[in-house]
Order: C-alpha cells, then sequence, then structure tokens
C-alpha cells in the first residue's frame, strides 16, 4: 500500500470538484504525531486563484474529500494545512493484507526498461575503493527496481581499451615469453601496472613497442588481440572475487565494456559532422556547447575525436547512449558514478540529445556520489598511501566481525560464526557506504561501521534476530498465524504506520537512486518496533490470546519487512547471531 499516492489521488479528486484541475498536489508527512500522520498544504497556494481565504478553501476540501475509510480525523490548522489522521482500523486492516502477501502488499510500478552501468571498472588496474561505492550502489538500486517489476539491464561498463593497454600488453607479452603464466603475472594488476609505466618511462626502445602493440590492437592484429583477451580475462577474475564476496548480483553477461563501442566511435564521429554538431578544431573534432558556457561566454568544448585520430572517453560513451535508447529501449538510464565526473555527463547528455541519440521522452541520469575518505580526511589510502587493494579491505571486515562477534555471549558452532562473521562484516562496509546520502563524501570508519548501535547492520542484523527469536519462543509459526489485527496502544499504532510506510519509502529510492532512504526507514522501523515491544507484551502470560495474536501479526510483518528491505540493499540476514 502506498499510503502517499492514495492520499494525492483522493485529494487529486476533492480539488477536481472545486473546480481545479492540474495543480499540484502536496501532500506530505507530517513532523510530529500530534498533527496525524500526513499533512496537505497545498490550500495556501489556491488562494489567489480562487480569491479566497485559504482557511476557507482548506474547510472546503475537507467537506470535499473521501478519506471516511482511511481516516478518522481531518483538521485544519494554522493558515490552511490540513492534518490526516489515519484510522486504527483502516491501518490494521492494511497490515492484514500485507501479512501473507509475498510482496507485502507493495504493488509493482508499470513496467520500464531500465538500464543501469554500475562498477564499470577499469581492467588495467586492480579494482580500488573508488568502485565500491558505485558497485555497492548500484546494485542495491537494480534489485529494488527489479522488485517493483521494471526490466534492469546490467551494463558493466568496464574501461577495457585504450593506449595504456599498449603498455601493459607489451610487458605481458615479455613475460609470457618468459615461461611465465598470465595469472601469475597478473596476479598483482597494480604492480603489473608499475612495472610496466616504470620500462615505459626508463627502457630503451620499450615505448615505441607499446605503442605498436596500440597499433597493432587497434586494427584488429590476431595474436594482440588474444593477448589483449588474455589480459582482460585475467583482470575480470580480479573483479569477480570482489563481486563474489560482496555478493553483488553482477555476472560476465553484464559486461559492455569500452571495447564493445569501438567499431561504432567513427559512425557517432560522422553522424555528429553530418549533422553540423561537431567541428573541425585544430586538427581535432570538437563539440561546442554553448548551453555550458562559461562566464565569459565561452562554450564549452567536448572532444569527439582527437588531432591524431583518436577516440576519447566521451565517444564511447556517445556510442554507448545510442545503444542504449535504440537497441535497448531504455526508458531510463541511470549511471552511477563518483561526482568528479558529473560536468561529463551534462555535456554527453546535451550533445547526444542533440544529435538525436536518444528521445525525449528517454532519461538520461547520472547519479553521482562522493568520495571514500580515510580518517583523515582525505581519500582513502593504506597507511604508506598506495591503493587498498578491495579483495583485502573485504577480508579485513570479516576479521574484525569475528572478533566482535567472538567477544560476544553467543553459543555459535565454529561454521556458525564463520557464516555470521561473513554476513556482519561484509554487511557493515556495504551498509556503511548505503546508508549515508550518496552525493556527499563520507568517512570509512571499522569502529563506527560494525557498532552493535546506531544506523548499522550489526543492528539491524541483530534487531532482525530479535523478532526472530521471539516467534521461536511463541511456538507459533508465521504462517499458521490467525490474521486479525487491532491496533489500540499508540505504539501500535506507529508501528503499522511505519510499516505501510515501506511501499512509498522504496518508490522514492527507484525515483532518486537513493538507497540511504531505505536505509533510514529500517532503522526507524527497528526503533519503532523495540518501543512496541517495550510497550506492548506480547508473550507475557496475562496478554489474552487475541492481543498475543495481533502483536505476533505486527511482530511477523515487522520481520518480513526487514527482510526485505536488507535483502533489496543487499544485506544478507540471519537467524541467530
Ligand atoms: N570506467 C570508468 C571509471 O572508472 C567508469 C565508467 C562509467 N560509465 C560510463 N558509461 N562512462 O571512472
Amino acid at each position: 500500500m502506498n499510503i502517499h499516492a492514495l492520499l494525492v489521488s483522493r485529494f487529486e479528486e476533492a480539488l477536481d470538484e472545486l473546480g481545479v484541475s492540474n495543480a499540484p498536489v502536496p501532500v506530505a508527512r507530517s513532523a510530529r504525531p500530534e498533527f496525524g500522520e500526513y499533512q496537505f498544504n497545498g490550500a495556501m497556494a489556491l488562494a489567489k486563484q480562487l480569491k479566497q481565504k485559504p482557511r476557507d478553501i482548506a474547510d472546503k476540501i475537507v467537506e470535499l474529500v473521501k478519506l471516511s475509510d482511511v481516516a478518522d480525523k481531518l483538521e485544519v490548522a494554522g493558515p490552511g494545512f490540513i492534518n490526516i489522521h489515519l484510522s486504527d482500523r483502516w491501518l490494521a486492516n492494511q497490515c492484514e493484507l500485507a501479512l501473507h502477501d509475498p510482496r507485502l502488499g507493495v504493488a509493482k510500478q508499470a513496467e520500464k526498461n531500465v538500464v543501469v552501468d554500475y562498477s564499470s571498472p577499469n581492467l588495467a588496474k586492480e579494482m580500488h575503493v573508488g568502485h565500491l561505492r558505485t558497485t555497492i550502489i548500484g546494485d542495491s538500486v537494480v534489485k529494488l527496481l527489479e522488485f517493483l517489476g521494471h526490466k534492469v539491464i546490467r551494463q558493466n561498463h568496464m574501461g577495457d581499451w585504450g593506449t595504456q593497454f599498449g603498455m601493459l600488453l607489451a610487458h605481458l607479452h615479455d613475460k609470457l615469453q618468459a615461461n611465465q603464466l598470465a595469472e601469475t603475472a597478473l596476479s598483482d594488476l597494480e604492480d603489473f601496472y608499475r612495472e610496466a609505466k616504470v620500462r615505459f618511462d626508463d627502457e630503451d626502445g620499450f615505448a615505441d613497442r607499446a605503442r605498436a602493440f596500440v597499433v597493432k590492437l587497434q586494427s584488429g592484429d590476431k595474436e594482440c588481440l588474444a593477448l589483449w583477451d588474455k589480459f582482460i580475462d585475467v583482470s575480470i577474475q580480479h573483479s569477480e572475487e570482489v563481486y563474489n564476496k560482496l555478493n553483488v548480483s553482477l555476472t560476465r553477461k553484464d559486461i559492455m565494456g569500452e571495447s564493445a563501442y569501438n567499431d561504432d566511435l567513427a559512425n557517432v564521429v560522422a553522424d555528429l559532422k553530418a549533422q553540423g554538431i561537431a567541428v573541425e578544431d585544430q586538427g581535432a573534432q570538437v563539440v561546442f556547447i554553448p548551453e555550458l558556457a562559461d562566464k565569459e561566454g565561452n562554450p564549452s568544448v567536448y572532444i569527439v575525436q582527437k588531432s591524431g585520430g583518436g577516440y576519447l572517453y566521451a565517444t564511447t560513451d556517445l556510442a554507448a547512449m545510442r545503444y542504449r535508447s535504440g537497441t535497448l529501449q531504455a526508458d531510463r538510464t541511470l549511471i552511477l558514478t563518483d561526482a568528479r565526473q558529473a560536468y561529463h555527463f551534462k555535456q554527453t547528455e546535451i550533445v547526444g540529445r542533440k544529435a538525436g541519440f536518444m528521445q525525449d521522452s528517454q532519461t538520461y541520469e547520472h547519479c553521482p556520489f562522493g568520495m571514500m575518505l580515510g580518517s583523515d580526511g582525505k581519500p582513502f589510502k593504506t597507511r604508506t598511501g598506495g591503493t587498498v587493494k578491495l579483495v583485502e579491505l573485504l577480508d579485513e571486515a570479516v576479521e574484525r566481525a569475528r572478533n566482535l562477534i567472538a567477544e560476544r555471549d553467543n553459543d555459535l558452532s565454529q561454521a556458525e560464526l564463520d557464516e555470521v562473521s561473513r554476513k556482519v562484516g561484509i554487511g557493515a562496509v556495504k551498509y556503511a557506504d548505503l546508508s549515508k546520502n550518496r552525493t556527499t563524501d563520507y568517512v570509512f570508519n571499522w569502529d563506527t561501521m560494525l557498532s552493535f548501535e546506531g544506523n548499522t547492520a550489526p543492528y539491524l542484523q541483530y534487531a532482525f534476530t530479535r523478532v526472530k527469536s521471539i516467534f521461536r519462543k511463541s511456538g507459533i509459526s508465521v504462517a499458521d498465524l490467525p490474521v486479525a489485527v487491532s491496533l489500540t496502544e499508540k505504539q501500535e499504532h506507529a508501528l503499522a504506520v511505519q510499516l505501510l510506510q515501506f511501499e512509498e519509502t522504496i518508490g522514492v529510492v527507484a525515483r532518486d537512486a537513493t538507497p540511504h532512504v531505505l536505509c533510514t526507514y529500517l532503522y526507524d522501523l527497528a526503533s519503532a518496533f523495540m518501543s512496541f515491544y517495550e510497550a506492548c507484551p506480547i508473550l507475557k502470560a496475562d496478554t489474552p490470546v487475541a492481543v498475543r495474536h495481533s502483536r505476533l501479526a505486527l511482530a511477523a510483518l515487522v520481520s518480513s519487512t526487514m527482510e526485505l528491505g536488507l535483502s533489496l540493499l543487499g544485506i544478507e540476514t540471519l537467524e541467530k547471531m
């Protein structure tokens, strides 16, 4: 049940009757429970149009709006707010409907094709923390969109092409000649890259060989391509190791690397030239973008082909845009990268739309995020200033979780401890990232992310096991629970409202690609449950059976909502910990 959408549609009808159509219908959550759960704030804006006092308009709307099934009180407050108090009976009813529904009462949305471009590491190097955020946030967004009924097409736009591969392939060639296995030679991509770079800078003749490899690669030389394939394959295996540890859903078939667009780049440039969008400037093919002019009025410059003939990141993104909107028929394209690329995607969208690479109805949504910082407030690095290997970071998370859990009172077997440590450790890293508003930088901190208090994965995983344990103690299974909810205490009312706000919450996440909104929701849900559990005894001997069943039904909904919500975030749950 999407309460917000329901209220909006009822107010829309009322406004229609009032003779105003197409007016905005602002319905917001109320700031405090005394004001009800929601508030309609539209009367003030209508005063001019209707030439009446806002409060009189609000009174009229209250008369017209049909909400007697949903709300037991509507009151006009302040300059013309309408406070909506949802009725216990209706809330209880909605909870009953959700209880045995695997979708928990959440409707599917009208299906759209959504392309999500995420993770997209550069294969020339080791995957670094910069790719952690896009991988984690992106994977949550795709899961959530799929749950809402959309056709999601994952696109791992890996950086697998470009001049730097010349130097890498020349170096790899020599290693293989010296009878090394590619897997061994490339076991540490960071080292490999550094070695190749040193040779490129210092070794006589190496740079020329590297350039020759680039030419061979681009002209489709068989041997060179085979070498490149080998390199790419091993590098992808590195990424897959990270994906497996993170339990993200990306597979090989989602890879659509930069190289996939190689054959189309000349067409893109030719097309831009034919349309007069790209022009020659100092030997290069350039698009001038007046929409993004600087203060002096100089247009922004967007190069699509270098003077030497080479293509760029931008050219590839234009080809990708055309492929996604044409072949893949994407209604929406979401691209998750760090905020430093925001300008590039702004340019790309303007140029691509001018060239007709996308329809007006198709959206191009760059979803930027801030950086992951170390405790010193600087970009996250190892103590010696090197790149942090993601695989090692994730192993450390599991190790730290194990130490913390082993310290706590528990009766876990060795195998259980392994599983709990993995789920808590990985969950903590993922959740720390997901729970922050993605647009800001955030400080990576082991102690806060692994804390059992506050808005963290361990807290929510633990809260989940507590709800589960109530059922173990009650001796009743959720399936056998009678469907009869009644709400009498204010904590029960508050909990029911929170439960029923799940659908509108994930609607926001699907629209804005902001998983932190779901994290906050789940944290609030866990808190609402704790308050309810303290105030409303469930298993106490003197709790009447009907009340116990009703409260167990609420608890069951809490546990299934938490489980579903956490799974949409890609966080695993546990039965005990
Ligand atoms: N490989 C790029 C990077 O590491 C990210 C690619 C994002 N997607 C795109 N279509 N440009 O920064």
